[in-house]
């Protein structure tokens, strides 16, 4: 029988646990068959704060559509909100779009060449620095994500603080994920720590049995992780107003949008539906009521059919507003919820991101 390693908690045995494990269970995804910075660029931006199966549709048809950094920098914004549609955070896309630009403008087109440099661009922090450098170039920089934190604390046994301690508690974790980064292959290593996280290291219910670390581990699944911050609850009602449009056929009718202002905070420049004055809909009126998911709240929002007629007595402006032709909506940057709408009122073509979310679920990212 072999002989258990006397030393499960070195660092160069946890290395070796990890990258052999990765080696047999990581996920085939896009982003992993390649090596092009701008590619991976794209996914690492994507994946923030959105779940894995939304990001795999719209990454292929992201670059499809701007398959190099130069295409992404040459294009008008609104066609980056188009292609970010559903995905929300759009800041995100814009901030990508800025830094494609300053990098045609400004660097010829090339990406900076390691973490440090990449952190000056626009939207990119010291993890999406350290993602891109060390996929892309084999930079031995460490990744630490949510994820990574919460394997590397149940590892060592440390205590998540939720307030006092925290900057040192990160330090700590830092200072670990650098010495335990396997510089021989510190981009496989990375996405191997961070898919643990995300496939058997669980905030609830991990999967020790499984694990790769379960001998030298600490905790094993008795490690407490924070309580996720409760959701909020908010009724918003909107109007779903269509009318024939010049000639009376299916095709040439029109929806009225309204596209959110520069000033606001979430979500500007993107097309929403008119929202109503009173979020309680008669209930004869009720077109269908869906859930949606923002950040840390949870819309129950009603939408009401309105005759042109009505618009004005039942909605607020609060942007500029625009008929827009049905067969053309689909193309412009909608809001994640405007295109939810639109979808299941058989208005707009099936979208990818439905076939993913079941129709009860949310769009929760
Ligand atoms: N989360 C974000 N980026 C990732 C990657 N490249 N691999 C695994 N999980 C990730």
């Amino acid at each position: 029988m072999a002989k258990a390693d006397p030393h499960p908690e070195s660092i160069p045995i946890l290395r070796s646990q990890l990258l052999e494990w990765y080696a047999r269970n990581r996920r085939d995804l896009p982003w992993r068959r390649t090596r092009d910075p701008y590619a991976i660029w794209v996914s690492e931006i994507m994946l923030q704060q959105t779940r894995v199966a939304a990001v795999i549709e719209r990454y292929e048809a992201f670059l499809q559509r701007f398959p190099s950094l130069m295409a992404l920098a040459l294009a008008p914004e609104e066609e980056v909100l188009v292609l970010w549609s559903g995905l929300g955070y759009y800041r995100r896309a814009r901030m990508l779009h800025k830094a494609a630009k300053f990098v045609a403008q400004n660097l010829s087109g090339s990406m900076p060449g390691t973490a440090e440099e990449l952190r000056a661009l626009p939207g990119i922090g010291a993890y999406t620095a350290a993602a891109i450098a060390s996929i892309a170039y084999g930079e031995p920089v460490a990744v630490v994500d949510g994820n990574v934190e919460r394997v590397l604390c149940r590892l060592r046994g440390w205590d998540v603080h939720d307030g006092a301690g925290a900057t040192a508690l990160r330090r700590k974790i830092e200072s670990f994920a650098g010495e335990l980064l396997d510089p021989a292959a510190p981009g496989d290593f990375n996405q191997a720590l961070m898919e643990l996280g995300a496939t058997v290291c669980l905030p609830r219910g991990p999967q020790c049995l499984v694990c790769p670390f379960a001998i030298g581990c600490k905790t094993r699944g008795e490690h407490k992780t924070p309580q996720r911050p409760r959701m909020l609850s908010k009724e918003v009602a909107f109007a779903l107003v269509v009318r024939t449009g010049r000639h009376p056929s299916p095709i040439h009718r029109e929806v009225l949008l309204e596209q959110r202002s520069d000033e606001q905070t979430v979500m500007p420049g993107m097309w929403e539906l008119p929202a109503l004055r009173e979020p309680a809909v008669p209930h004869g009126e009720l077109r269908m009521t869906v859930r949606h998911a923002i950040m840390q709240v949870n819309y129950y929002v009603r939408i009401r059919t309105v005759f042109e007629g009505d618009v004005e007595t039942l909605t607020v402006p609060a942007g500029e507003r625009k008929w827009v032709p049905l067969v053309k909506a689909a193309e412009m940057p909608l809001t994640g919820l405007a295109r939810k709408v639109l979808h299941r009122a058989h208005l707009l073509p099936a979208a990818p991101l439905d076939v993913i979310a079941p129709l009860s679920g949310s769009d929760v990212r």
